[in-house]
């Protein structure tokens, strides 16, 4: 059984927890899983993430679009791939939706364009289930707390239209995207994450 599983949403939604939670269930029934994230799995990925999330001078929003599509690239070709081949289910902190929502709906470049290049980076290598972790904007920003990186310091407007842009993408194609109300506590989001995967390991 290899599933490629994303998890996805606005700063401060939570999904890195809930993406750790759902590795311990799948290993407490067995479930061969890996956990990786974007950006900066690979060793190459590693020096993109320090320029993408520290770098402290201008960033021209085609670059840092850019720079997330070369770390996806690789991450597909290097990890993702081999690591289903080896009947791992991929849990994924972060991939394609995550390029759309900020350097899309965020920074304004063409949504279209940006899905045509990430079909190039991917060779169009998609998930089979997406999660999207849905909250209040103010929430979110609350928990992401006082030390932020170069995109959490963007503020509430940015990432109001981020989070816009998910619950768009999760209408357009809700086979693929499940969104997950994220606003409770930790363990109720976890319910609805976990029948989510249940859904899925049943098909
Ligand atoms: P990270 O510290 O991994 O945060 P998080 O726990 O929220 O995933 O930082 C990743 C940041 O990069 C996050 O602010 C979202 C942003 N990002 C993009 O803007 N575009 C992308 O394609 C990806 C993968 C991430």
């Amino acid at each position: 059984m290899s599933f490629f599983i994303t998890f996805e949403g606005a700063d401060g939604c939570g999904k890195t927890t809930q993406l750790n939670m759902v590795a311990d269930f799948l290993n407490s029934i067995n479930v061969k899983n890996i956990k990786t994230r974007e950006p900066g799995e690979t060793p190459l990925g590693a020096k993109l993430r320090e320029i993408l999330l520290h770098y402290d001078g201008p960033v021209a929003d085609e670059c840092e679009a850019f720079l997330y599509l070369a770390d996806r690239a690789q991450h597909v070709e290097t990890f993702i791939k081999p690591e289903l081949e080896k009947g791992n289910v991929v849990l994924c902190d972060r991939y394609v939706d995550s390029n759309i929502a900020y350097q899309g709906y965020g920074r304004g470049i063409s949504i279209d364009d940006l899905k045509y290049l990430n079909n190039i980076a991917t060779n169009s290598f998609k998930p089979d289930l997406t999660i999207v972790f849905d909250v209040d904007s103010n929430v979110a920003q609350e928990r992401v707390g006082a030390n932020k990186d170069r995109l959490e310091q963007e503020g509430l407007e940015f990432h109001k239209k981020i989070r816009n842009g998910y619950l768009e993408m999760a209408k357009a194609e809700p086979e693929r995207i499940k969104v997950v109300d994220a606003n409770g506590s930790i363990e109720e989001v976890f319910e609805q994450t976990k029948k989510i995967i249940l859904e899925l390991l049943n098909k």
